[in-house]
């Protein structure tokens, strides 16, 4: 049996549903520059950094476009999302997000956030938890996004707790290879065919078992 002493939770699409206000945000903007951007499309920005997203999001297009008005674009997209996060309030948790929160401390784990994005603390604000986690490493602390493991050892770091005590809950493909290249526990919360590759996986935030992380 693993000891287990920290968790480090993504943000967007696994304790609120800011996932898919980024996915209005980048379809307005690829709208806006004629660029075609679906659903599908939107799964391979999953927990990628903005820049590496809009990188996606215009693929062979990205030539036509300078490096001022790529910044620009990366702004406009940005300013979109904020208007979504204006609308969120404490009630807006993912279904379960609450009770796993509480079921971590409750078990005297260390919990803290690890997110490429850099509005994380403002969602956090918006949810009335940013007091709650041990520690925060989001889309500022480290250079290199998901799938590279920065984010999540800079948060096992945070919280004092060496990676291989850490578990890591991931909605995104990228987010779990980053768990795993760091040594951690990667438990995935979204179909197999993108998050297989996690230690555990799960269909959502609630119907993630704690019995069974810790039993293993
Ligand atoms: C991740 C999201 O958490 O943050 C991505 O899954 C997003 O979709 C990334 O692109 C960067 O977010 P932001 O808020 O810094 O643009
Ligand atoms: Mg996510």
């Amino acid at each position: 049996m693993r000891e287990i002493k920290a968790f480090i939770l993504d943000l967007d699409g696994v304790v609120t549903d800011t996932a898919e206000y980024h996915f209005r945000a980048w379809k307005q903007l690829a709208d806006e520059e004629r660029v075609t951007f679906t659903r599908e499309h939107n799964e391979a920005l999953r927990g990628v950094s903005r820049r590496k997203s809009l990188e996606i999001l215009l693929g062979d297009h990205i030539s036509r476009y300078t490096e001022e008005q790529i910044l620009e674009m990366m702004e406009r997209k940005n300013n979109y999302y904020k208007i979504y996060l204006e609308t969120i309030t404490k009630d807006d948790f993912l279904p379960g997000a609450k009770e796993l929160l509480a079921g971590l401390k409750e078990r005297g784990m260390k919990v803290a956030i690890g997110s490429a994005s850099k509005n994380t603390r403002t969602v956090l604000t918006r949810l009335g938890i940013l007091d709650f986690f041990d520690g925060i490493s989001d889309g500022y602390t480290v250079s290199r996004a998901k799938p590279a493991p920065d984010v999540f050892v800079y948060a096992a770091g945070a919280v004092g707790v060496p990676t291989e005590y850490c578990v890591v809950i991931e909605d995104a493909k990228s987010g779990v290879q980053a768990a795993l290249t760091g040594g951690m526990v990667a438990v995935g919360i979204a179909p197999k065919e993108r998050v297989g590759a996690a230690h555990f996986r799960y269909d959502s935030t609630a119907d993630i078992d704690l019995d069974e992380i810790f039993s293993s």
